[in-house]
């Protein structure tokens, strides 16, 4: 069977985790193709919240295989906490939960590197997670990281010596002022990898390919957003892979003709986290308003989140790097009780107004252009059915389509499992 993917088309938090599960039912395999501890992906139901952050989506469903695959980053410390999180729900992760021996490993060391990067660059700083997913990935694409399979080998803990220690030269060269006790960090890092290889290690590439021989249905999970992708979004206040579809392919050793569907999943509006550019941030009490309604804070740093209009040239762009083939709205219920909302169309830049995204999207260089359309005041929350949906409502789900030119087959009004429609 083709695989299907499930990719966050803005600046991550779009409610992929949420998603995710609802769709877990549908599938045979949940694969989590990049990113790492940087990603949190909230599931709510039967009044349970649960933010998982490497482990895949499907995790809570107890016949679905749950697979880690090689273009993901692992921070052993991390991963040993989530499924110490896990325990209270009697899931068989042995069982279901699988690890690509192709995966990274984050080491302490990368941790530090990531905040001793972030505090040289002062004000210029990406606003990193600090789970050291760049510093790993560097290693990764400097041939110098340490991968799951590793693990198994004898010499592996020579490897990692001779890694911390060129880290620790280079934390140093930093120069600033970072404190630690790698000792300390080692003793926790070392026993989670114990923890770990209890866990099954898998040549992955190979068991996706006999799977889908076998006519497995898989659905890929993507963490963070489009615009976070590092070719694809706003670099460099990125993430450090590839988060669009074709990230997928690399991340999983699926080839692009195997890819089915793609589902795009955006937010009504727009939020972001960290630093980089926003045309359409809003920094008036409108945008608090949603911040407050939509409860935008980080799910992994608990910083505030950034909120502003939905921006379709942005989402647009998004749409057409990865070929969405159905779209999926989350937190419509959180624009209830504006009386206009504003959807940018367009931006107006060097002179011109333009409908794609430019090389410069900071606030200098464009200027969003804005079209009006109602809003509606019922709340939305409790809605299970299409046809219980305020006219203005389904006027701005329509409007967002003929734009897009994608259909939007679902709709999302509220965290739990259930405040999920489809039309
Ligand atoms: P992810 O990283 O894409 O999985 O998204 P996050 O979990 O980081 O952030 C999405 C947040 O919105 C979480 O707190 C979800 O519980 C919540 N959420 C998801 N869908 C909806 C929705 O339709 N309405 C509301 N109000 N909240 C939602
Ligand atoms: P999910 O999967 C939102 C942002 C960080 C920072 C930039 C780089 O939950 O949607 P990194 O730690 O990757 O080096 O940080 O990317 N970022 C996210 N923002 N959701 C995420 O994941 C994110 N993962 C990273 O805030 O701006
Ligand atoms: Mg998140």
């Amino acid at each position: 069977m083709a695989v299907d993917l499930l990719l966050g088309l803005q600046w991550g938090d779009e409610g992929k985790g949420k998603i995710v599960d609802v769709l877990t039912s549908k599938y045979n395999i949940i694969a989590r193709f990049q990113g790492g501890p940087n990603a949190g992906h909230t599931l709510e139901f039967d009044g349970i919240k649960h933010v998982l952050r490497t482990i895949p989506s499907g995790i809570f469903h107890k016949n679905v295989i749950n697979l880690v695959g090689n273009g993901v980053v692992i921070d052993p410390v991390v991963f040993v906490k989530e499924l110490e999180g896990l325990d209270q729900f009697g899931l068989d992760y042995k069982k279901n939960l699988l690890i690509s021996r192709k995966a990274h490993i984050i080491l302490p060391t990368h941790r530090l590197l990531d905040a001793a990067s972030e505090a040289a660059k002062g004000k210029a700083k990406i606003g990193s997670t600090l789970k050291g997913i760049g510093p790993t990935y560097m290693d990764k694409t400097g041939r110098n990281g340490i991968r799951v399979g590793d693990l198994e080998m004898h010499n592996w803990e020579h490897k990692y010596r001779a890694l911390a220690n060129k880290h620790e030269k280079m934390i140093a060269f930093y120069d600033v002022n970072i404190q630690y006790d790698l000792e300390e960090l080692e003793e926790e890092f070392f026993q989670a990898v114990r923890q770990l290889k209890e866990l099954q290690f898998i040549d992955s590439e190979a068991y996706i390919h006999q799977a889908q021989k076998e006519g497995k249905t898989i659905l890929a999970e993507g963490a963070q957003g489009s615009l976070l992708d590092v070719d694809f979004g706003t670099y460099p206040f990125v993430t450090s892979s590839n988060t669009t579809a074709a990230g997928a392919c690399t991340g999983l050793g699926v080839p692009p003709n195997k890819v089915k569907d793609v589902y795009g999943i955006f937010k009504a509006y727009t939020t972001r986290v960290g630093s980089g550019p926003f045309p359409t941030e809003l920094f008036d009490e409108t945008g608090e308003k949603m911040a407050k309604i939509g409860n935008e804070f980080g799910a992994v740093t608990g910083r505030p989140r950034r909120c502003g209009w939905l921006d379709l040239v942005a989402l647009k762009y998004a749409v057409q790097v990865n070929g969405v083939t159905q779209l999926m709205m989350m937190k419509g219920d959180v624009l209830s009780g504006f009386k206009t909302l504003k959807v940018c169309t367009a931006y107006k830049y060097k002179g011109a107004q333009i409908q794609h995204l430019p090389y410069n999207i900071e606030s200098e260089n464009v200027e969003p252009v804005y079209t009006e359309v109602k809003g509606w005041d019922a709340d939305l929350t409790g809605m299970t059915k299409a046809d219980q949906f305020p006219k203005e409502f389904n006027d701005y789900v329509a409007f967002l389509e003929e734009e897009l030119q994608v259909p939007i087959k679902l709709v999302s009004v509220g965290p739990d499992r259930k405040q999920t429609i489809e039309r």
